[in-house]
């Protein structure tokens, strides 16, 4: 089969996400750019249908479509966000910090996208913490699990979606290393597959965040009208 027959960096030069591919296996493409992929398979023991299940794996998006999403309940949006929260810190971030941390040359890069990482991990956190585990309670409340209303106030008495959702649509934390990856003259296979996975992440971001903009926050705030008022009318009843 034609792949194997390959060298590793016209491989990955043919589409950088057969890297990401590579990697998961253990093959690290910056490593061995010369060898053919039959020769790295033969040393490992990897078969051949382990790299093509690996290549179309993640060559196809596993993601749903806007219009399917909306159409769901908020529960089942909050779990999706959840899930692609997830797999960004655990599988798409580690893989490209790797990536430029083992960028031979020097790289502005390998300042700011641990900077990056940080903020982005306390933008998951505070979302988790604290937006979805709200949306958790309003949804326990309208499904009649007992909430006290006074403890309901107290407790949430500074958030409201509204405000979350407006500061939430100005976000941009991609901004300073897209303009660093579109500066780059670099022109080698590493720092390509580099700049092409920061774009791809970057698309990705921005879907996600329009599912939360669009979809998450619409349904959210609807929902904290309507149990707040039951709860206003609840503690004006005790
Ligand atoms: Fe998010
Ligand atoms: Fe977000």
């Amino acid at each position: 089969m034609r792949v194997f027959d390959l060298t590793i960096r016209s491989l990955v030069d043919e589409n950088y996400i057969y890297a990401r591919a590579l990697s998961y296996l253990g093959v690290e493409f910056y490593l061995h750019p010369d060898r053919r992929l039959k020769e790295i398979c033969a040393e490992r023991g990897l078969t051949k249908s382990q790299v093509l299940n690996a290549f179309y794996l993640f060559d196809r998006s596993h993601r749903f479509s806007f219009q399917e999403l909306k159409k769901y309940p908020l529960e089942i949006v909050v779990e999706y966000l959840k899930h692609t929260h997830h797999t960004f810190i655990k599988h798409r971030l580690p893989y490209i910090a790797r990536l430029v941390n083992q960028y031979p040359d020097q790289d502005d890069l390998k300042l700011i996208f641990p900077e990056f990482i940080e903020e982005f991990i306390n933008h998951i956190y505070e979302e988790e913490d604290t937006i979805f585990s709200y949306i958790g309670t309003l949804l326990d409340f309208q499904k009649g699990k007992y909430v006290n209303p006074q403890f309901f106030q107290l407790q949430y008495a500074d958030l409201c979606l509204k405000s979350i959702h407006k500061e939430h649509k100005e976000e941009d934390e991609l901004a300073g290393i897209r303009a660093l990856v579109e500066e780059s003259q670099a022109t080698d296979l590493h720092r390509q597959v580099i700049a092409k996975e920061i774009k791809a992440f970057d698309r990705e971001m921005w879907y996600h965040a329009e599912i939360e903009n669009k979809i998450l926050f619409p349904k959210a705030v609807a929902l904290e009208a309507v149990v707040k008022e039951k709860i206003n009318n609840l503690s004006k009843l005790n």
